[in-house]
C-alpha cells in the first residue's frame, strides 16, 4: 500500500494549475451512452475514479479510448449496450449510479448493485429513484430491498419532479433520463452545483433542451436524438480550493491557474474572514497567506452554493492552527468528521457533537500516523502534516488518488516537503 511522508514545509510559493473536476467530468462520460456517435472529452483528469468510470463504459459496451496522459478520453456507444452494471466496479465507485438514466433511456433497463453506506454517509438513492418512477420507470421493489436497482422501462415520459434534497447525483441521472424523455420535464429543488451546469452544457451540445441548470428549477424537453461532440471540461474546484488552503495554512503565497473564482464565492469569503489576502488577476488566483494572523472563523456546510461539504476538511486543517476557537457544522452528510481523529492523533484536540464539531484553533501540531478516511480527508491530513513538527505519515492514500491528479508532485512544485513511498 502506498503512503505519503510529510514534513513541516512553506510557507508555499510558485504557482499551480488545476486540473479537470472529477465530479464534472463523471456524469459527462455516464451521459456518452445516449448517443451512438463519438464524444471527445478533454480536460479530463488522470484519476482513479475516471479509470473506473472508463471501466465501467468499457464493460457495458461503450468503446472506450483512455489518453490521460494527454487528459483526453474518446467514448462511442455504438455496438450492443449491455444494462447490466458489474458489481465489481459499482462497489469502487459509487458514482457507477450515475449511469442508470442513460441506460434506461438506451436499453430500456439498467441493473446496478449498490455499494453499501461509505465512510461519510448512507448515501441512498431513493431521490434518484422518485425521479425515474415520476418519467415511467419501474424498479423491481423486491430487488432494490436486496439493494440491488433493478430498473425498466420501455418509454420515459417527461413529469414534473420535486427533490426533497437537492442531491448532486439525483438532479444528473434525472436530467440525463428527462434528455431524451417524451415531453418536458420540470426538476424542482434541483441541484444547483457548477457540475450540473457543466452537464447540461454537453447535453445541450448534443442537441439536449435543457434550460436552468444552476438553479433550483431545470426544465428539460425531451428530444429525439443525440449527437457526439467534444467538450473540455471545467476545472476541479475542490481541488483549487485544497490548494488555497495549502498556501494559507504554510502562510505561502501561491498563484492558482485555471480556477473558476465564481465557483469557490463561500470558500473565498470565509479564507477572507481567516486574514487570507486573495487577489483575481488575468493570469489566475493569489491566494496570500503570509500578510495577516491567521484567524479562527465558523462553517456551515450547504448545498450550492453553499460553502461545499468537500472543503469541509479542508478547511479544519486551517482552522486548527488559526488563532481562536472555530465551530463546524457539517449539514450535508450524515458523518463527515472521520477525519477529526486523525487530527486529534496530531494534538488539534477537536470536539464534536452529532453535526457539530468544535475546533479550539491555536494547535502546534504533532506528525503522527494517520489515515485518509475519504478522499477530501485524505488531502486534509496532508495539510496538517505540512504545519506539524516531525513526519506525518499518511496511509490508506488510495482515496487521494481517487480524486487529485498528481497531488504529490504539485505540492512539491510550490515546495512542500511530500512523498509517496510504495509499500
Ligand atoms: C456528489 O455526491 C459528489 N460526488 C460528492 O463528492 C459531494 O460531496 C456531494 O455531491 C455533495 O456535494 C460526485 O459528484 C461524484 P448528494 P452525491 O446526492 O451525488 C443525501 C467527493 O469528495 N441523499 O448530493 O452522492 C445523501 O445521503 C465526493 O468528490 C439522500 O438522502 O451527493 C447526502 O447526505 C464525496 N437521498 C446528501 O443527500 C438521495 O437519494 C448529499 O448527497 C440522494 C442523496
Amino acid at each position: 500500500m502506498a503512503k505519503f511522508l510529510v514534513q513541516r514545509s512553506g510557507p508555499l510559493k510558485g504557482e499551480v494549475t488545476i486540473s479537470g473536476s472529477k465530479n464534472a467530468v463523471l456524469p459527462i462520460m455516464a451521459a456518452t451512452l445516449l448517443t451512438e456517435e463519438e464524444c471527445i472529452i478533454k480536460d479530463v483528469p488522470a484519476l482513479r475514479d475516471v479509470d473506473v468510470m472508463c471501466e465501467l463504459l468499457g464493460s457495458l459496451g461503450a468503446k472506450v479510448d483512455k489518453n490521460l496522459d494527454e487528459n483526453m478520453v474518446s467514448i462511442r456507444a455504438d455496438g450492443e449496450i449491455r444494462w447490466e452494471a458489474p458489481f465489481d466496479l459499482v462497489k469502487m465507485m459509487r458514482a457507477s449510479i450515475l449511469v442508470l438514466g442513460a441506460l434506461l433511456l438506451r436499453t430500456g433497463r439498467a441493473v446496478i448493485h449498490l455499494p453499501g453506506g461509505c465512510a461519510i454517509g448512507e448515501r441512498p438513492v431513493e431521490l434518484h429513484l422518485k425521479g425515474l418512477r415520476a418519467l415511467g420507470v419501474r424498479v423491481d421493489e423486491e430487488q432494490l430491498k436486496k439493494g440491488i436497482v433493478d430498473a425498466s422501462a420501455e418509454k420515459l415520459t417527461g413529469s414534473t419532479v420535486y427533490l426533497d434534497f437537492p442531491s448532486v447525483g439525483a438532479t444528473e441521472v434525472i436530467i440525463m433520463a428527462a434528455s431524451m424523455a417524451e415531453g418536458t420535464t420540470v426538476l424542482e429543488n434541483a441541484a444547483q452545483e457548477p457540475e450540473i451546469v457543466d452537464l447540461a452544457s454537453f447535453l445541450n451540445k448534443m442537441g439536449a433542451r435543457i434550460k436552468g441548470a444552476g438553479t433550483g428549477t431545470i426544465k428539460i424537453e425531451g428530444v429525439e436524438k443525440l449527437k457526439g461532440v467534444s467538450h473540455h471540461v471545467i476545472p476541479d474546484r475542490i481541488e483549487a480550493g485544497t490548494f488555497m488552503v495549502s498556501a494559507a495554512i504554510t502562510k505561502g503565497r501561491i498563484l492558482i491557474k485555471n480556477m473558476v473564482p465564481n465557483h469557490l464565492k463561500a470558500v473565498i469569503a470565509k479564507l477572507k474572514e481567516c486574514g487570507v489576502e486573495i487577489e483575481v488577476t488575468d493570469e489566475g488566483v493569489i491566494v496570500d497567506g503570509s500578510k495577516n494572523p491567521i484567524v479562527s472563523t465558523d462553517i456551515k456546510t450547504l448545498p450550492y452554493p453553499g460553502f461545499p461539504t468537500d472543503m469541509q476538511s479542508p478547511f479544519m486543517a486551517l482552522l486548527s492552527v488559526a488563532k481562536g476557537p472555530s465551530i463546524v457544522i457539517e449539514t450535508v452528510f450524515e458523518n463527515r468528521f472521520m477525519h477529526v481523529g486523525e487530527f486529534n492523533r496530531m494534538g488539534a484536540n477537536i470536539k464534536t457533537e452529532g453535526k457539530c464539531a468544535i475546533i479550539p484553533g491555536s494547535k502546534h501540531l504533532q506528525g503522527a500516523q494517520v489515515v485518509a478516511t475519504d478522499l477530501r480527508a485524505g488531502a486534509a491530513v496532508v495539510l496538517t502534516g505540512l504545519v506539524a513538527d516531525g513526519t506525518t505519515e499518511v496511509s490508506q492514500i488510495y482515496h487521494i488518488d481517487r480524486g487529485y491528479e498528481h497531488f504529490a508532485e504539485k505540492l512539491r512544485a510550490l515546495g512542500a516537503n511530500i512523498m509517496r513511498i510504495e509499500e
